[in-house]
């Protein structure tokens, strides 16, 4: 029986594992971490992550060819392929701070796996790693091999957090890339083998080892450089009267651009964009492509752009002061469908709406009042080291409570921001919120999930990214 072995049980390790098990009955599966807390959730009923569908397919094999462990040197030590799925935050000291990704968890794991290794094994890095990581990686298994053979593969995860399990069942392509020398060919074909239980062949994707691993940075650039586009177009469309979802629409007919990621929004997040972007940066400057890396560096401007443009609609709509108002903050992951908070927006808004001094009333229906405390305390990037690594409970902000009901959030305040798109909030009775809230009584929508004109209606002011202004907004700066 072929054995895999995952390094790192997180939003990527826990799901894709779970889906191989799933769909491979004659492999066994063991996901292996050093966070006892998330190997313990990973064996509870109430998982680490939220992700629609995980529940059925992890009860479905855990327990039979799926297992989650600490004992992470057993399991790697039995595994035929090893996966390495750990952390790879942007580093914030040193050579490259602010943009280079901090390789320690997997220097430390590949070091791991050359110590405890008795029998040749494949090692695929599944993390984003920059480019020519595995020349490093080889380099450590090598020089400690006591005569073992590993072969390098790069295998990026592509899903995308909210619809993980949708994701991975159908990927649009798997790619695969390893050495062009026989054993590095053998060992493409061993992964594809595992793949190919569920995955057409021609969504499997082989590739040399430096294409695999600049592809994951270049698919997330271009994603993100989508979304910092039309963020820049509603921007314009604020101030032209042009509406940025019929401008989005339009230009999304178009075959050649495609209708996907084109929402305007107040900015994008997640753990991974603003990261390998910066990684992608670094390694630009580091091959001296100056120019190559300010296009990049621009994709990530637009973003904080966008953020600040919405924290200034919202401060200078309410008579250039929010001090001691209350705000209601609706929606903290940084999409739908996931209770994933890093480099949500959120932070930078609310960050920015209490140096304002508003006080703020959140609710998120993923997102804990503990997680929330930590995001608007913790420092830039602290957030994706491992969880034992990372600051303790941080002793909460004080203008901040976090309540468990749209309603209750939005009751007396003067503002209420929409800062993430659940379905929820398009259903809200906003008739009950604005009898509740003070007068005049403002909907900021981050994310065009309201309809402006039933809550115009209403009697609310109402902004939304990229919509024809309120009169009440329009001879306001948008930009300090
Ligand atoms: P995560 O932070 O959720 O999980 C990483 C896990 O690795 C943590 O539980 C940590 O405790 C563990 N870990 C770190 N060092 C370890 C070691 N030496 N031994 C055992 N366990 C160790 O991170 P996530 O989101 O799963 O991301 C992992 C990688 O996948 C990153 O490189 C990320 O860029 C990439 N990725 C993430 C995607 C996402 O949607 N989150 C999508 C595609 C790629």
């Amino acid at each position: 029986m072929t054995k895999i072995c995952c390094i790192g049980a997180g939003y990527v390790g826990g799901p894709t594992m779970a889906v191989i098990a799933h769909k491979c009955p004659s492999i066994e599966v063991a996901v292996v971490d050093i966070s006892v807390a998330r190997i313990t959730a990973w064996n509870s009923d109430q998982l680490p992550i939220y992700e629609p569908g995980l529940d059925e397919v992890v009860k479905q094999c855990r327990g039979k060819n799926l297992f989650f462990s600490t004992d992470v040197e057993k399991h790697v030590s039995e595994a035929d392929i090893i996966f390495v799925s750990v952390n790879t935050p942007t580093k914030t000291r040193g050579l490259g701070a602010g943009k280079a990704a901090d390789l320690t968890y997997w220097e430390s794991a590949a070091r791991m796996i050359a110590d405890v290794s008795k029998s040749d094994k494949i090692v695929v890095e599944k993390s984003t790693v920059p480019v020519k990581t595995a020349e490093a990686i080889e380099r450590i298994l090598m020089h400690n091999s006591k005569g073992i053979n590993f072969q390098i593969l790069s295998n990026p995860e592509f899903l995308a957090e909210g619809t993980a399990i949708q994701d991975l069942f159908g990927p649009d392509r798997v790619l695969i890339g390893g050495r062009e020398t026989t054993e590095g060919q053998k060992a493409i074909q061993a992964l594809k083998a595992v793949y190919a239980h569920w995955v057409p062949e021609e969504r499997i994707i082989c590739t040399n080892l430096w294409s695999a691993e600049l592809s994951k940075l270049a698919a997330n650039a271009f994603l993100a450089q989508r979304i910092s586009s039309v963020n820049a177009m509603s921007a314009l469309c604020e101030a032209t009267g042009a509406d940025v979802s019929q401008v989005s629409h339009a230009v999304g007919k178009d075959t050649r651009i495609g209708p996907k990621f084109l929402n305007a929004s107040v900015g994008f997040g997640g753990s991974c964009f603003q990261k390998d972007i910066l990684n992608l940066v670094y390694i630009c400057e580091c091959n001296g492509l100056t120019e190559v890396a300010n296009y990049w560096k621009q994709v990530i401007k637009v973003n904080d752009y966008q953020k600040n443009r919405f924290v200034n609609r919202v401060v200078s709509s309410m008579f250039n002061t929010v001090s001691g108002k209350k705000i209601a903050i609706l929606g903290f992951a940084f999409k739908k469908d996931t209770g994933d908070t890093r480099e949500t927006p959120a932070i930078d808004v609310c960050n920015g709406l209490l140096g304002d001094k508003a006080c703020l009333s959140i609710y998120d229906p993923q997102v804990t009042e503990d997680q929330i405390q930590r995001d608007l305390s913790m420092k830039k990037f602290d957030w994706d080291h491992p969880v034992h690594l990372q600051p303790m409970s941080p002793t909460s902000v004080k203008q901040v409570t976090v309540v468990w009901d749209a309603y209750e959030a939005a009751k007396d305040a003067h503002g209420l921001c929409i800062l993430t798109e659940w379905d929820e909030f398009k259903t809200l009775d906003y008739q009950r919120i604005f009898d509740n809230m003070q007068k005049p009584a403002f909907v900021f929508d981050g994310r065009n999930v309201v309809n402006v004109e039933k809550l115009r209606e209403i009697g609310f002011i109402v902004y939304s990214i990229g919509k024809p202004l309120d009169p009440w907004l329009k001879d306001m700066p948008a930009m300090a």
